[in-house]
């Protein structure tokens, strides 16, 4: 059975509670990890608030040589960790292992990008001075608490603390539950590379015990966080006087303008519709068409779709099971309503237990939920709408703007519409997608408040110093 422990001033939690992790795939438990408690809670806190000066103070360059003890026992460790990644959150193990090196292609970026954070020099006239040299540099805000997804346990994890480590702040990590097995994995790895005591902290327990224990103490300077939007609006709530970083839920739209290249449209549509079975913020959760394009697209995307491996993460199946079974009951019920709304169930609309069969719903209207809510699972509805003008207000009248795909050979067409849409990105002939993590990555509406991507979240942890010379 893996037991892994919480982490707190470099010593692992012994206070006997633990949290069991369920595999979504086997329905049996995965392992677990400590409980902590709020006096564990706030210890982290502590060590993390007592240990950052020193921190801040060991220059760039040496932080990043010792951080980089802590990657690369990760890159030696990459496949144990897939394994674990694979077996909680029942991603397969290939994207396991992608995930896992993705993750560290992200830290080798920020190490380096870390170093371009250069200082600003001014000199200043007008506005009643002279004789002014200032510069402003960027220094570490203190101490960060990052919250992660259970769907990118390890890459947001880390995409969020190595860009608070490097900078010089010490950090709380909160895995999600579904998740923290490979967040409590990391505890061993942080003693092994004998990082500083007290600068990375890592708390496990289910987030609705905890979560507001750990987002309202006193000691947080800076949240990074990334999840839905409920829990997101809490964080706001609980968290209001703190820098936030919020990475929210999604309903990209793909909007589909010609028929001059439907091959690739639909395999774009689909891997980014159903990779990890739909459980991505970027995923494409509505294709807005008209009904002639419609016509030759929906049978194209039948045929792929049916051709998709569904199974075990362990097969390397490309549809596995959703997180747990509130999220199947949740998928299926969206379906269901479309379904009783009149809508066409193409191909679908399968399921045993936690493993839903990928479903694709045409003909879905503005009345059915599926046409607004976020499934974060294997469901891709078409909405037959007639002209640009129309794609474009349904596009904009989601609660979301996280991301955006336009398919269409004509560019100047595609960049003229995709300037109308109200999201933090637009793809052009592409899935919807967070990488590369060197982009800025943003969602508006509820899909999020501030930016993330390595230099962006560089920025973020950080805040001027100015320092002001008269001559
Ligand atoms: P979630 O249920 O909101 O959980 C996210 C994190 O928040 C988990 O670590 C969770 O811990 C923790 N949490 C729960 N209650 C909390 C509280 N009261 N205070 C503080 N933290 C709390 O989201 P999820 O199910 O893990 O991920 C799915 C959602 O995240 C979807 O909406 C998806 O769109 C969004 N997402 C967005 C992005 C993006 O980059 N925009 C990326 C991935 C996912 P527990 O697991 O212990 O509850
Ligand atoms: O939901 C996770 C979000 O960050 C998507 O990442 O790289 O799959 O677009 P990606």
């Amino acid at each position: 059975m893996r037991q892994y422990k919480a982490l707190i001033n470099n010593e692992l939690v012994d206070n006997g509670q633990w949290l069991e992790i369920m595999n979504p795939a086997t329905l049996e438990i995965a392992g677990k990890v400590s409980a902590l408690t709020p006096d564990d809670i706030n210890k982290a806190f502590s060590v993390a608030r007592s240990s950052q000066e020193q921190w801040e103070q060991v220059e760039l360059l040496k932080r990043i040589s010792i951080l980089k003890r802590f990657r690369d026992l990760i890159d030696q460790n990459k496949e144990e960790i897939a394994q674990i990644m694979s077996e909680e959150i029942a991603k397969n193990l290939k994207e396991s292992l992608a995930e896992v090196e993705r993750t560290v292609e992200i830290i080798d970026y920020t190490f380096e990008e870390a170093k371009r954070i250069e200082p600003m020099a001014l000199t200043g006239e007008g506005m009643g001075a002279k004789n002014k040299l200032g510069v402003f540099s960027r220094v570490a805000k203190g101490v960060i608490l990052a919250i992660s997804p259970f769907n990118y346990p390890f890459n947001l994890a880390f995409a969020k603390i190595i860009p608070a480590l490097v900078m010089g702040n010490t950090v709380v990590f909160k895995p999600a539950t579904a998740g923290s097995l490979v967040g409590a994995y990391m505890s061993e790895l942080v003693i092994k590379a004998e990082l500083p005591k007290g600068i990375f902290n890592i708390i496990t327990g289910r987030g609705r015990e905890i979560g507001d224990i750990i987002t309202s103490n006193p000691e947080i300077d800076m949240i990074s966080f990334t999840g839905s939007v409920g829990i997101g609006n809490q964080i706001r709530k609980n968290g209001s006087t703190t820098d936030l970083v919020l990475e929210l839920g999604g309903k990209d739209p793909a909007l589909v303008l010609d028929d001059l290249n439907l091959d690739k449209y639909c395999d774009e549509i689909i891997n980014g519709a159903f990779g990890y079975s739909g459980q991505r913020c970027t995923a494409v959760k509505r294709v807005l068409v008209n009904n002639e394009i419609a016509d030759k697209l929906v049978p194209l995307l039948k045929n792929k779709i049916e051709s998709l491996s569904v199974g075990m993460p362990k097969d390397n199946a490309f549809i596995t099971p959703v997180i747990d079974e509130k999220s199947a009951d949740f998928i299926q019920s969206l379906i269901d309503d479309a379904k009783q709304k009149g809508a066409n169930i193409v191909t679908g609309d399968k399921r045993e237990k936690n493993l839903m069969w990928p479903t694709l719903i045409d003909n879905v209207s503005l009345d059915m939920k599926v046409a607004w809510e976020e499934p974060f699972g294997p469901i891709l509805p078409i909405i037959r709408i007639d002209t640009i003008d129309e794609m474009v207000k349904i596009a904009n009248d989601s609660q979301f703007g996280l991301q955006a795909s336009i398919f269409c050979q004509d560019i100047s067409k595609a960049i003229l519409t995709a300037k109308r849409i109200k999201t933090g990105t637009v793809n052009i002939n592409s899935r919807p997608q967070r990488g590369p993590d060197s982009f800025p990555f943003l969602g508006i509406k509820d899909s999020g408040e501030g930016v993330q991507g390595i230099r962006e979240s560089l920025l973020s942890m950080t805040r001027y110093m100015g320092l002001v010379i008269n001559y």
